[in-house]
């Protein structure tokens, strides 16, 4: 009886058995890893004093030389663009900025007993939860920082983009503690899925407007071509870019890809050593997903940064980042020079990219739908420090809902996909016998995603494959970039 989604969830659930509680014996090791707020991190951790070689630099698309600050300055405040092309190892997290990360940091790690008694698996499986925040993920870790960089720089206006809804809400929060107005554009298709996450940027007291807008010269061009367009993070991107590059009072604040904005998040991992080595173990394998890079950047950099000044003596992990198929940039994409945004309106930075043009399909990881991959992320897959894998939207939910039944936690769509992930590498552990560490990042909880949720039970949500011939139209028209520019 039923619908047919909620028999498969069930007979995937009958294969990973649920213990009965007669049957459960009590956990001998604790399940919540806990730091104090004195030991929460004092500084960002930068990956770029550690690495063999560094990542090609961002090209001022015009001249094709290494952009400067000066070029950067008409959308971010100077020490967010020094924070940007530092190679400091350690910058210093300003104490306002901690004393707001004290509302819901340090995060919690978590042992994921029961996830692992119900996959049979004799890995053990640790999460670290950023769903705990205020705005429900890990991108309050760079929007407060933001919003204090440019209200300390006099900044009373910031545009931005949001593609899931978090990013946007999370930077209005930040935006509400430091009198800061924020404009958000959302992506057309999560606009309409996620009322929700409108009504909240709302309730923090940021304006939402669906992307692509006619409030902008991109926007219009767009809905010029194709009034129902659905929208996408590189078309918001240039509607949030041009309002900024056109008002002189107004800057821009970008959620996920910048050198930056992956540092921010590295309190993540930082906290995630401590507390791992509270459990008195060393992960073998890391897993996040990624959309643009930065709550993968933020749980795995920090232990990359320990193997690369370890010399080989420090314990080799595997770091995996997981995609959505339907926007495959790191395990699809090509490595080269590419624009940010659709309007070709940033400067031209070297990562993995299906093409600035692209449209991905509009499945229900809205913060995952971005054609390129942070250039730091791209550099190191390049230098074979991490492993890709994609995985379609139907088999990440089906891991949400045994997440779910296992650990109470709903997991965000994007999130799923880590779990889809870490659970995959327990089974891996459970057919080769071996016990293996895996820590995952389960980076937003899904509570404004239920709609997605109800689509997934109902048996509405499709696998869509990206369109091939789109794809080799946007990577055909990749700037060319001439060798040694
Ligand atoms: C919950 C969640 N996870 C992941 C992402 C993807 O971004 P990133 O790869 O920068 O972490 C988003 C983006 O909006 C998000 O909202």
């Amino acid at each position: 009886m039923g619908n047919p989604r909620v028999r498969v969830v069930r007979r995937t659930l009958s294969m990973a058995r649920h213990p009965r509680p007669s049957e459960e014996k009590p956990m001998s090791t604790p399940t919540k890893f806990l730091l104090d707020e004195s030991r929460m991190p004092r500084h960002w951790y930068n990956i770029m004093a550690d690495l063999p070689t560094p990542p090609a630099p961002p090209l001022h698309p015009g001249t094709l030389q290494p952009v400067g600050p000066d070029d950067l300055a008409p959308l971010f405040p100077m020490e967010l663009i020094l924070q940007e092309v530092s190679t400091e190892r350690e910058i210093a997290i300003p104490e306002p900025v901690r004393e707001v990360f004290k509302l819901w940091r340090p995060s919690p790690l978590v042992r994921a007993h029961r996830l692992e008694k119900m996959l049979g698996t004799p890995a053990k499986i640790y999460y670290k939860y950023e769903g705990v925040s205020p705005a429900g993920s890990h991108k309050p870790n760079t929007a407060i920082p933001q919003a204090w960089y440019n209200a300390q720089a006099g900044i009373r206006k910031l545009t931005t983009e949001t593609g899931a809804g978090q990013w946007g809400s999370s930077l209005a929060f930040a935006g509400s503690l430091f009198d800061i107005d924020v404009q958000v554009f959302q992506v057309r298709v999560s606009y309409d899925q996620k009322p929700y996450r409108r009504a909240l940027m709302e309730t923090y007291g940021a304006t939402c407007v669906a992307s692509p807008s006619n409030l902008t010269n991109s926007g219009r061009a767009i809905l010029a071509q194709n009034p129902d367009h659905p929208g996408s993070l590189g078309i918001a991107i240039s509607e949030a870019v041009e309002i900024a590059a056109t008002n002189d009072d107004t800057k821009y604040a970008l959620g996920s890809v910048l050198n930056h904005v992956l540092m921010h998040q590295t309190i993540i991992g930082q906290e995630a050593l401590l507390q791992l080595e509270m459990a008195g173990d060393d992960p073998d394998v890391i897993v996040g997903c990624t959309g643009g890079g930065s709550n993968f950047a933020g749980i795995a950099f920090p232990f990359i940064g320990q193997q690369l000044r370890g010399g080989g003596k420090t314990k080799q992990r595997r770091i995996v980042a997981v995609e959505p198929a339907a926007c495959p940039s790191l395990t699809r994409g090509k490595f080269a020079y590419d624009f940010g945004d659709t309007a070709h309106l940033t400067p031209l930075t070297k990562m993995h990219t299906l093409g600035s043009t692209f449209t991905p399909p509009g499945f229900h990881a809205g913060g995952l739908r971005y054609h390129g991959m942070a250039p730091l992320v791209s550099h190191l897959k390049e230098l074979n420090l991490i492993e890709a894998t994609a995985y379609h939207q139907n088999a990440c939910f089906e891991a949400g809902v045994m997440f779910a039944r296992a650990e109470g936690i709903v997991p965000a769509p994007e999130a799923n996909h880590a779990v889809k992930g870490a659970i995959v590498e327990a089974l891996r552990c459970k057919a080769e016998g071996r016990s293996e560490v895996i820590l995952f990042n389960l980076c937003g909880h899904g509570h404004f995603d239920m709609t997605a949720y109800m689509s997934y039970f109902a048996g509405k949500l499709t696998d869509q494959q990206y369109d091939e011939a789109e794809l080799a139209m946007a990577l055909s028209g990749l700037p060319s970039i001439p060798a040694g520019a």
